[in-house]
């Protein structure tokens, strides 16, 4: 469809352009000049967020439509504005969709309680994007360990030889019944 499309000039068509971003995520990065234009940015990350990629600058600082991408794909945070991905609604959604996009939000974001407790309840290992303060959190790490054993070793020093963390790995790694039962 691409090179087609290139051929007859209708990247620079917009109502081809409406079209193509709502079937490929691809779609506006070859649509140069429609990059900056907010409605079929729009558009293009309802159908995919990851099409934030390819919008312009100034876009990526749109909350609307950074909003509409992180609800569509959470890991799509990477390519919002900095100020946005300190945004707490904005990171809330983001995460909410998809744990991982931890990843890329603020050091502020990755220290907040609520956000790290959404993410590490989808993903234990998720813990390791976490501010030092909560990796050092119980039931933070508790929810991380017990969704994941390997998260284990993302935790605080502390916290990582803590009794109740390490019991809580074993039994979520399935070692404590074979060791059960070796006895
Ligand atoms: C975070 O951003 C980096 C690039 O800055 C990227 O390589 C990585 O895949 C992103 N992580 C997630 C989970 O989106």
């Amino acid at each position: 469809m691409c090179w087609l499309a290139s051929l007859f000039n209708l990247w620079n068509y917009r109502p081809f352009v409406l079209l193509a971003v709502q079937r490929s995520v691809d779609a506006l990065g070859y649509a140069t000049d429609f990059q900056k234009d907010g409605e079929i940015v729009k558009f293009a990350v309802e159908h995919c967020g990851y099409a934030l990629q390819f919008a312009s600058e100034e876009i990526t600082k749109d909350r609307e439509i950074v909003l509409a991408a992180v609800k569509s794909k959470g890991c799509s945070l990477e390519f919002a504005s900095e100020e946005l991905k300190s945004d707490r609604e904005i990171v809330m959604e983001a995460v909410k969709q998809n744990g991982w996009a931890l990843e890329n939000a603020s050091e502020e974001s990755r220290n907040d309680r609520k956000i790290v407790m959404l993410a590490v309840e989808q993903y234990g290992k998720v813990l390791e994007f976490a501010s030092d303060e909560l990796k050092n959190d119980r039931e933070i790490v508790m929810t991380a360990v017990k969704r994941d054993y390997q998260a284990r070793m993302y935790a605080s020093e502390e916290l990582a030889v803590d009794r109740e963390v390490v019991l809580t790995a074993v039994k979520q790694s399935g070692c404590y019944f074979k060791l059960a039962f070796a006895q």
